[in-house]
């Protein structure tokens, strides 16, 4: 423990140094230590003065106005994963949630299961690490897995939104989650005080919350009066309670705000009723919200059920219906994507929905065009939810005598035929490699924040760099040196060094990104992820992809067998292959067809070659006995779900099969277990009953 005395030696020294840092980062463009440690000072000096208010010092790094930290935010992995959450927009939605539950958890009829309601707040989610009680971290969500360091933007906050300390009852680490927002008053007045002095004008209260919190300089978020609304929490060495009131109610007690609507209930009924009361007063409240989220309160079912992809299974957002308004279809633009689909943008007069200006709105595809009947000139309905792209739903001038507008059957920028194959909507350019809006499209997604995340690389330099024949394909990226870069325009000395430096933290991106980065077909995070995990490194994968292109080079057609059947059992095969939960047979195929492609090897290799070296994949699983083995499920379950057993198995490290063969491990038989129990006897696997499992599943580390 330090001693006040020993504290304000220290603050004393932080103060000397932190001024020395601001002075060579900012008035000499010459840094002597990294982003990083210096954020660790600030930070060190922000503990100290939430311990020892009385010592901040006049001269506190904290107190001063234009001391920033160093650069751009820095990136913090998440303790937990923070997670988003599936969407309802009917009332039925929310009866289906609450039966997927029952099912999962196998509860029966007569078991209530309560859930809370409370309001989704339209604002920016925050992660808050106490450690000791003390705030010593704050985050973005980012991806989920890795975030923001906003921990100097959020030492300005006021303190009865985000308390710098929690009192002696708080456990020693907790990290509190929840909603940074603006007001409504505070978001218009800020506007006009943007209009008077020229600055930046903002869309709506939630892109003022972020644009405030997400500055480089501490001192311009502390100008801003931001909010904070708990609503969950990440690590924590204890809970304070066993259900979500339980704990919520904990951390207002701890200083933080409460909405005010927050509920528990008993039936989806109540649920709905609680949802059409907040509704009826969303206008008139001060923050803007954009639905209602309902969580089951006890937090061992919660647990339980986990989550699948990147939302849990115990929760749900109950969304109001967007917001609509009419204009008119001035042109249709075509774009066109990664994969050559050529998507039709409706281009329309400008106009106000829900706060927000809309110039353009999304047509899908020809079939949406045909199903609207829309024509340049005609007046349409357009709707806005939340931050979904804006679509037209309604034209309201279908009758009107004018010729039907045609979509392309070339491509725009390429000029090569556009097509529709057999059972799909889109329509897609073939040029492939040799249309300049595909290569481009795929060198953004290459560099994006999911995929290799280079920072400093947007769109637009991506697309002025590969026009100027600066870069052709990824691995160029990875060749290009701040020389080349400086004398560019917008590339000054910082700049140029600082992306080169972003170029090179990327080549050894964990192997998910690597792989979602390379833009594979069907091959979206979340599939990147489970073949990162089951493969670990590149190479591995590789190996197995390459024995699954040999394999089906001697796969041929049975006598009589269609050409789809054959290519459907192919698939499958290929499927079995690869080996991964999530990856089905058209996923397995899609992946093939990539590895088989040299020219997409050549792509691959030469990005080796320039230094690309994907970082292997642990996925950290509790260790037990089954870790590694192969579980076969079997009989009818009753203490759990088929799926809580697969989720329990997963989370073990074990893999779940459908069939008893010489590869299973254990035979978990439920009341009635025919065949497969009997053919695991005969081959002498191990067998045991539910009571068993589950307390594999206890003792597990
Ligand atoms: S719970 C584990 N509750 O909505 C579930 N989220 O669309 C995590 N949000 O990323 C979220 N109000 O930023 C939860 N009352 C509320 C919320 C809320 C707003 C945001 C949150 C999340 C996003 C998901």
């Amino acid at each position: 423990m330090t001693t006040e005395i020993e504290a304000a030696a220290e603050l004393e020294r932080l103060a000397g140094l932190i001024a020395h840092h601001n002075a060579r980062y900012h008035g000499e463009d010459a840094p002597e230590i990294s982003d990083a440690d210096y954020d660790a000072l600030v930070r060190r000096n922000a503990v100290l003065e939430a311990q020892f208010p009385q010592l901040v010092r006049a001269d506190s790094p904290s107190r001063s106005v234009g001391a920033a930290p160093g650069g751009h935010l820095t990136k913090v992995a998440h303790a937990r994963p923070m997670l988003s959450l599936d969407n309802a927009f009917a009332d039925e939605d929310v009866g289906e949630f609450v039966e997927r539950i029952r099912r999962f958890l196998k509860l029966g009829e007569d078991v209530a299961v309560a859930l809370t309601a409370e309001p989704k707040i339209d604002g920016l989610s925050c992660s808050l690490r106490y450690e000791n009680r003390v705030l010593v971290q704050a985050a973005t969500r980012g991806d989920g897995q890795v975030g923001e360091d906003v921990t100097a933007n959020v030492m300005t906050i006021a303190d009865r939104e985000i308390p710098k300390t929690l009192p002696p009852n708080a456990p020693a680490l907790f990290e509190v989650r929840g909603e940074i927002y603006m007001d409504r008053g505070d978001f218009e007045a800020l506007n006009r005080q943007q209009e008077a002095s020229g600055g930046k004008i903002f869309a709506n209260p939630r892109n003022a919350a972020a644009g405030s919190l997400r500055q480089k300089d501490p001192a311009v978020t502390a100008a801003r009066p931001l909010r904070f609304f708990p609503h969950g929490w990440g690590e924590t060495s204890d809970l304070p309670a066993d259900s979500q009131t339980g704990v919520i109610a904990a951390i207002i007690g701890w200083g933080f705000q409460d909405t005010g609507l927050f509920v528990t209930v008993d039936s989806v009924a109540a649920t709905i009723a609680h949802y059409r009361r907040i509704e009826a007063e969303r206008a008139d409240l001060p923050f803007d919200i954009d639905g209602v989220v309902y969580k089951v309160d006890r937090l061992d079912w919660q647990a339980r059920l986990g989550f699948v992809a990147k939302a849990p299974r115990w929760a749900i957002a109950h969304k109001f219906p967007a917001e609509r308004a009419q204009t008119t279809l001035e042109r249709i633009d075509i774009q066109v994507g990664r994969t050559g689909k050529l998507t039709p943008v409706a281009r329309l007069k400008p106009v106000t929905v829900g706060g927000v200006v809309v110039a353009n709105a999304t047509l899908h595809n020809a079939d949406e065009i045909e199903r609207l009947g829309v024509r340049p000139g005609d007046r349409v309905v357009i709707q806005r939810a939340g931050d979904v792209i804006p679509q037209i739903v309604e034209n309201l001038t279908r009758d009107a005598a004018r010729e039907p507008w045609n979509f392309p059957h070339r491509c725009p920028e390429c000029d090569s035929e556009a097509v529709r194959e057999e059972g799909e909507v889109d329509i897609r350019c073939t040029g492939g490699l040799i249309c300049p809006a595909q290569r481009v499209e795929r060198l953004r997604h290459f560099v994006s924040r999911n995929a290799m995340d280079i920072e400093g690389l947007g769109g637009t330099s991506v697309e002025s760099f590969f026009g100027d024949g600066l870069i052709h394909s990824p691995a160029d990226i990875y060749a290009l040196d701040a020389d080349r870069l400086l004398g560019r325009e917008g590339w000054a000395e910082i700049s140029s060094t600082k992306l080169i430096e972003a170029i090179d933290r990327s080549r050894t991106q964990p192997l998910d990104r690597f792989l979602f980065a390379l833009g594979i077909r069907h091959v979206g995070q979340v599939t990147a992820r489970d073949l990162a995990r089951r493969y670990v490194s590149l190479d591995a994968l590789r190996a197995r992809i390459e024995e699954a292109i040999a394999r089906r080079t001697t796969l041929i057609p049975a006598v009589g067998e269609t050409e789809e059947k054959f290519a459907l059992r192919v698939a499958k095969e290929m499927a079995a292959i690869i080996e991964t939960p999530g990856v089905g047979p058209e996923v397995a195929d899609a992946l093939i067809n990539f590895f088989a492609e040299p020219h997409n090897i050549a792509v691959i290799e030469a990005l080796r070659a320039n230094g690309v070296a994907p970082a292997d994949v642990i996925h950290k699983t509790r260790a037990s006995r089954v870790s590694g083995k192969t579980v076969v499920f079997t009989g009818s379950l009753e203490a759990f779900s088929r799926d809580e057993a697969k989720a329990q198995a997963e989370a073990l490290g074990a893999k779940v099969a459908g069939s008893v063969s010489a590869k299973t491990d254990l035979v978990v038989a439920g009341p009635g277990a025919g065949s497969k129990l009997k053919k695991a006897q005969d081959l002498g696997i191990e067998t045991m009953d539910e009571a068993g499992w589950l307390a594999i599943v206890a003792d597990a580390g």
